[in-house]
């Protein structure tokens, strides 16, 4: 049972539907998952402490300081403690708290402090749930990797109609369910990936090299959201500002031919994504100093081509991952050079991205992509932070590779 055992924090929201939070702790408590529950104030306006505490078995948390559970109530434990974070409901207010990384109340302090993924249900009137500010906050939320469940279109506690309304106790737990299937089917199976991120230096001097402007970013995130999905993720990154991270193995390089080295000892892996932005070509030869200004040969530099890493992994008949993937950051023609790349590099799916514009792409924490498949079915996913770019981009190549390693057995 994927639920069994499975430790889950819910935060009780000030919301008319906060009732709803009482029948989904029953049915969470009939899977024997383990609840804890952090109630805001406002939501202690809809529920009660104790009715909470029947129900899980549990003590309810509520402040911040309390001077008899210091330690019990310490908010970096509680957020450890727990495998996900529910926030039901979440209220147009709550959301705009989180955007903004108020730790202002036990809730937010948890949630700013955790590690975890946070899961956000929210409930609120259609018109709060449509207005600028709220969608705003709900794109930001995505971008910072909050996941959302629902809100549905429906019947309002305030009798209007529309979306806002909160998912069931029902939707939530076959959310939560397929959460943890998900998790447990990948961790359970091993399965393992290899990211490349970032530029490449080409040194031709001691001091000197080729490069371009990529942040690593994209491929940072590639690499997080495999992991968020139990899946062992390797990133090889080229000189780069991404943070470390505990989930990741992170093997840091700066020139193409440490790059593959570095790929290569990775290997076997079942998938891989090379979304490092490789210079094309490197210097034949490296100036062991400082090349002086009044050496006049050196009119031009004479450059070799850097080993393919993308095409190294694709054709390589021993240890193939089964499923190999591309970046083609383009400025034009987009489409049309990224499926001829896709070709050419012989790789299962192609992720295109405009770098014709400072909105998207090269160093910055937006992006715009399409999926290209060997058919030359094309998937747009519109512009958004790099973060949530990336959580679609997982999901989508967890299901070719599915279906990849269904055709080979
Ligand atoms: O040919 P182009 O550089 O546009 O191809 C981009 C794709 O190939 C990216 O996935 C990139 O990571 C990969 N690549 C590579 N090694 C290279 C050049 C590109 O892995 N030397």
């Amino acid at each position: 049972m994927s639920l069994n055992n499975k430790k889950i924090l819910m935060i009780v929201g000030g919301g008319i539907s906060a009732y709803k939070a009482l029948d989904l702790a029953r049915l969470l408590r009939k899977k024997d998952v383990k609840v804890k529950t952090i109630l805001t104030k406002s939501g202690k306006n809809f529920v009660t402490p104790l009715s909470i505490t029947s129900l899980t078995n549990n003590k309810v948390y509520e402040d911040i300081f309390d001077a008899k559970n210091e330690s019990e109530i310490d908010h970096i434990s509680l957020s450890r403690w727990a495998d996900l974070i529910l926030v039901m409901p979440t209220t147009a207010n709550f959301m705009t708290k989180l955007s903004l990384g108020q730790a202002s109340d036990l809730a937010t302090t948890v949630i700013l402090a955790s590690n975890k993924d946070i899961v956000l249900v929210p409930a609120m009137n259609v018109r709060m749930w449509l207005h600028s500010a709220t969608q705003s906050n709900f794109k930001t939320l995505s971008g910072y990797g909050y996941k959302f469940i629902g809100p549905e279109k429906g019947e309002m506690a305030c009798g209007e109609y529309g979306e806002g309304k909160m998912s069931s106790p029902r939707q939530i737990l076959s959310y939560l369910k397929e959460y943890f299937d998900n998790k447990n089917f990948f961790k359970s199976k091993n399965i393992k990936a290899l990211v490349t991120t970032g530029p490449t230096r080409e040194y031709f001097d001691a001091v000197r090299y080729i490069s371009n402007n990529s942040s690593g970013k994209q491929g940072y995130e590639v690499a997080l959201a495999f992991s968020r999905m139990g899946i062992k993720t390797t990133l090889v990154a080229g000189p780069s500002e991404i943070n470390s991270s505990k989930d990741l193995v992170i093997k840091k390089v700066e020139s193409s031919v440490q790059m593959l080295e570095e790929v290569k000892k990775s290997l076997p892996v079942d998938i891989a994504v090379c979304a490092a932005a490789v210079s094309d070509y490197r210097p034949k030869t490296k100036a062991q100093q400082k090349i002086k200004k009044k050496i006049t040969e050196l009119n031009y530099l004479e450059l070799q081509k850097s080993p393919d890493i993308l095409e190294f992994l694709s054709k390589n008949n021993k240890a193939r991952p089964t499923l190999v993937v591309g970046f083609s950051a383009e400025t034009e023609n987009i489409i049309k050079n990224s499926v001829l790349k896709l070709k050419q590099k012989y790789c299962d799916l192609i992720i295109a991205n405009d770098v014709s514009n400072k909105k998207t792409g090269f160093n910055v924490d937006y992006n715009k992509v399409s999926i290209i498949n060997k058919k030359g079915q094309i998937e747009k996913i519109p512009r958004n932070k790099k973060s949530f770019i990336a959580s679609i981009l997982v999901k989508k190549i967890m299901e070719n590779f599915l279906s990849n390693s269904k055709k080979n057995h």
